[in-house]
């Protein structure tokens, strides 16, 4: 069973998101329609900047925007004071649009084009490269002695990941740079006359093991040390990356974030701090921040019995949240008006698109589902509506930020006209 908790609320069998009615939102904004708590973020920035900030006060969180980009979101997380990981020239755009510094904003690419690179060195955001080779590239395009500040993506030969393959560091991934090439990277940058150097690495996302951390951190700043001594540079910035996770499934934990954060500075100070340097210590989470923040409403709109299963048709599928086809991951499916009754009959809830794997769940113990029933979908605040597409030609869906039990539309839902978009026919073919 799951635990309703805060953004949630059972009142008399219904759900509210952060004082909201989820049913009187479906109505008012229509569906399929993400909602987010603005308390929800603002809270989970709060606690984890705080565990982290009362063990060493010269620490910076950068939320990784490519969870959520909304720009109500991006606001909210800039009053709280975040700086932002942005993953793409377009994330770099929308941060700035946000009202973020540039001395905010962390620019961690991979197998960039020489207009990217040349776009984050004109904004003037530190720019982390994923491979020895990029730096000559960036050299190429902007003068070193202007880029705002270099870092190198550092694969630790290790990574972790919850249950889906979301592990992004190891000997066969595509991302960053192995130990034995990371030393070359910056004597390279320092000759080219590179400045205000940060090392970086980002090993897995949805993580619940709080021991992971100070392991895998442990690589980097030992790695750290060893390239202070031989290229004879200070680190500005030591970034740990992202990947605090979330409980998606009812049995799982919370990520006992005081304790990662203890252990990950215990072994900062004795590794770093203690040895003479006095870098910057960062960490980019996106799941953390807006995961439990954000709900997916979606209505039933057709029930099927195929005569093996009860397929419950509602009006989101993976064009609106992608990662259960994509990674088969779990999330908790409420039935927004029924949160009263007993669980009493297996079903599949599946989306309109035209693929089989277009499922929320599968062969799930639900209440009984009827059509024009509210379905909740959560922990969809991270990685939902920014992997969400237009396959199928369906547009995509509205965003509403919630707070205190006001509701407001951060994000107009699209029309036929918008899908058609920029496409031009052309003359010969309107014959
Ligand atoms: C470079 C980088 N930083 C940070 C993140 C955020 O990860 P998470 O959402 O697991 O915290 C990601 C996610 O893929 C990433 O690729």
């Amino acid at each position: 069973m799951w635990k309703i908790e805060p953004p949630l609320e059972n009142r008399n069998g219904e759900l509210f998101i952060d004082g909201c009615s989820a049913m009187q939102l479906a109505k008012q904004y229509g569906t399929p329609l993400y909602v987010m708590s603005e308390t929800r973020i603002r809270d989970n920035y709060r606690r984890l900047n705080g565990a982290f900030q009362k063990h060493y006060a010269n620490f910076k969180l950068y939320y990784a925007m490519k969870a959520n980009s909304n720009l109500a979101v991006l606001n909210i997380l800039r009053q709280e004071g975040s700086g932002i990981d942005c993953s793409a020239p377009c994330e770099i755009f929308l941060a700035l649009k946000a009202g973020f510094k540039k001395t905010d904003l962390l620019y961690t690419g991979n197998y960039n084009t020489l207009d990217e690179l040349r776009y984050a060195a004109e904004n003037n955001v530190t720019i982390n490269l994923d491979d020895v080779s990029l730096v000559d590239k960036l050299a190429s395009v902007a003068d070193p002695a202007g880029v705002a500040g270099l870092c190198f993506r550092f694969n630790p030969g290790m990574g972790d990941s919850g249950m889906e393959k979301l592990v992004c560091a190891g000997p066969d991934v595509k991302f960053g740079i192995l130990e034995n090439r990371i030393v070359d990277a910056y004597q390279r940058a320092k000759k080219l006359g590179f400045r205000n150097f940060g090392i970086h690495m980002m090993t897995g996302s949805n993580i619940l093991n709080a021991k992971y951390f100070p392991k895998v951190a442990e690589i980097l700043f030992n790695t750290a040390s060893t390239i202070r001594q031989k290229v004879g540079i200070e680190f500005s910035f030591i970034n740990i990356g992202g990947g605090f996770g979330v409980p998606y499934k009812p049995n799982e934990k919370n990520l006992d974030i005081e304790a990662v954060a203890k252990m990950v500075t215990d072994k900062f100070k004795e590794k770093i701090t203690d040895t003479g340097s006095k870098p910057r210590l960062l960490i980019e989470p996106g799941r953390y921040i807006v995961c439990d923040a954000g709900v997916l409403l979606t209505r039933v709109h057709h029930v099927k019995n195929t005569g093996t299963k009860k397929m419950v048709g509602v009006d989101a599928g993976m064009n609106t949240l992608l990662r259960p086809a994509l990674y088969n991951s779990y999330h908790e499916i409420l039935v927004a008006n029924k949160l009263n009754e007993k669980q009493h009959e297996i079903v599949t809830v599946t989306g309109q698109a035209c693929e089989n794997t277009d499922h929320l769940c599968r062969d799930r113990a639900m209440p009984k589902v009827a059509e024009g029933d509210v379905l909740a979908v959560l922990n969809a605040g991270a990685y939902g509506f920014t992997m969400s597409s237009h396959y199928n030609s369906r547009p995509l869906s509205a965003e509403v930020l919630v707070h205190n039990g006001e509701s407001e539309l951060v994000r107009e839902a699209e029309s036929f006209e918008d899908l058609v978009g920029k496409q031009e026919v052309p003359q010969r073919l309107q014959k």
